[in-house]
C-alpha cells in the first residue's frame, strides 16, 4: 500500500500555534499539503493575542521544506473567519481542508456561567466552526471537493461537571457535523469530528483545577473527568502525545476518507467511533404516564438497539413499530 499524500491540497488549521493543531499542521504539510497555520496566540482562557505561535509553526514547517502561511485572525467572529479564508485563497487559490480545532476554556459551575464565560466559549468553539467553514464552503462546492474536521470532546458527548459552556459548544458541533455531512454529500464534501485526548495545555489546566479546586478563586470549575481521577490520568500522561491524535485527523482530511458525519475518539494511539444509538424501547398506542413508569427499564434497555443514520431512518423505525402493532390490533 502506498503512503497517503495531499497532492498540493490546501488546508486551514485553526488553533495550530500549539497543542493538537500544531501536530495536524506538521503532518499535513509533511505529506504535501499547503497549510494555513491559524492561531491568535492567546491564553487558555482566550485572553490576549500573540502572533508568535502561528509564525513559529509556519516557519518550522517551511524550514522542513513544507509550505505554510501564518494567520492570526480570530475564529470567534464572522470577520475573522472571512479574513482567514481570504488569506488562504489569496495565497494558495483554494481551500480543500478545514480543521476547526481552535479552543479555549472558561470553566465554571453552572451557577456562575454568566455571559462572560458562556459567550467566548460558544464563539470560539461552536460559532467559530460556522465562521471559518462557511466562507470556505462555497469554494468547496464549486470545486466539488472538501474535507471538514470539527473538534468535539467527551465533555460534550458524555458531559463533565463544571463545563456546561464547553460541553454545550462541543455537543453543538456534533449536530453541525452531521448536518453538514448531509448538505455536503452532493458536492463531494465530507465532514467528520474527532474527540481527542492529548496532553496539551488545555488538558493540563483541567487536571490542575481538579487537583486544586479551592484554588479556583474565580469560581472556575474543578472537575475534568468525573469517572477518572487525576492520579490515574497522571499515570498515562506521557502516553498522551498530541502527535498520536494527528493520524486520525489527517486520514479524515484525506481524499480517501470513506465516511461523513461520524465522530471518532482518539488518544494515545487508540481510536474508536462514537455513535448515537436508539434502544428498542416500549410501544403502547394508548401510552400513559404510569406506562412510562412501569416500563422504564424496557425503555432504557440497551440489549437491542439501532444506530439510525438520519432522522428519516429513525422515523421509519417508528412507523415500522406503529404499523406492525396496528396490523395486529
Ligand atoms: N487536549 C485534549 O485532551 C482535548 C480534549 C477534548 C477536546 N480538545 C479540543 O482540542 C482542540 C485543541 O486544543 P488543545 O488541547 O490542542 O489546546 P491548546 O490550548 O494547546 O490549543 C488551542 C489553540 O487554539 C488557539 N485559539 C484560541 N482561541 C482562538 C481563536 N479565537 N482564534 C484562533 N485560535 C484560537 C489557542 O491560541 C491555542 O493555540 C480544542 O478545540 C479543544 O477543545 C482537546
Amino acid at each position: 500500500m502506498t503512503d497517503l499524500g495531499y497532492d498540493g491540497r490546501v488546508a486551514v488549521v485553526t488553533g495550530a500555534g500549539g497543542g493538537l493543531g500544531r501536530e495536524y499542521a506538521f503532518l499535513l504539510a509533511s505529506r504535501g499539503a499547503r497549510v494555513v497555520v491559524n492561531d491568535t496566540g492567546g491564553s487558555t482562557g482566550g485572553e490576549g493575542v500573540d502572533d508568535g505561535p502561528a509564525c513559529t509553526v509556519a516557519r518550522e514547517i517551511r524550514d522542513q521544506g513544507g509550505e505554510a502561511l501564518a494567520d492570526t485572525h480570530s475564529v470567534a467572529t464572522p470577520e475573522g473567519g472571512q479574513g482567514l479564508v481570504r488569506a488562504a485563497l489569496d495565497t494558495y487559490g483554494q481551500v480543500d481542508i478545514v480543521i476547526n480545532n481552535a479552543g479555549i476554556l472558561r470553566d465554571a459551575a453552572f451557577d456562575d456561567t454568566t455571559a462572560e464565560v458562556l459567550d467566548p466559549v460558544l464563539d470560539v468553539h461552536l460559532k467559530g466552526a460556522f465562521f471559518v467553514t462557511r466562507p470556505a464552503w462555497a469554494g468547496m462546492q464549486e470545486q466539488r471537493y472538501g474535507r471538514v474536521i470539527n473538534t468535539v470532546s467527551a465533555a460534550g458527548l458524555l458531559g463533565t461537571a463544571g463545563k456546561s459552556n464547553y460541553g454545550a459548544a462541543k455537543a453543538g458541533l456534533v449536530g453541525l457535523t452531521r448536518t453538514l455531512a448531509l448538505e455536503g454529500a452532493a458536492h463531494g464534501i465530507k465532514v467528520n469530528a474527532v474527540a481527542p485526548i492529548a496532553l496539551t495545555r488545555i488538558l493540563t489546566q483541567s487536571m490542575a483545577k481538579r487537583e486544586a479546586p479551592q484554588a479556583a478563586a474565580d469560581h472556575e470549575a474543578e472537575p475534568v473527568a468525573s469517572a477518572m481521577t487525576v492520579d490515574r490520568m497522571r499515570a498515562f500522561v506521557d502516553r498522551l502525545a498530541p502527535a498520536l491524535v494527528a493520524p486520525v485527523v489527517a486520514y479524515l482530511a484525506h481524499e480517501d476518507c470513506p465516511v461523513s458525519g461520524e465522530v471518532y475518539t482518539v488518544g494515545a494511539g487508540q481510536v474508536s467511533r462514537f455513535f448515537i444509538g436508539r434502544t428498542k424501547g416500549y410501544f403502547n398506542p394508548a401510552l400513559t404516564m404510569e406506562d412510562v413508569r412501569d416500563h422504564f427499564v424496557e425503555i432504557s434497555d440497551q440489549t437491542e438497539y439501532t444506530v439510525p443514520s438520519d432522522p428519516g431512518e429513525e422515523i421509519a423505525q417508528l412507523f415500522k413499530v406503529i404499523g406492525g402493532r396496528s396490523e395486529h390490533a
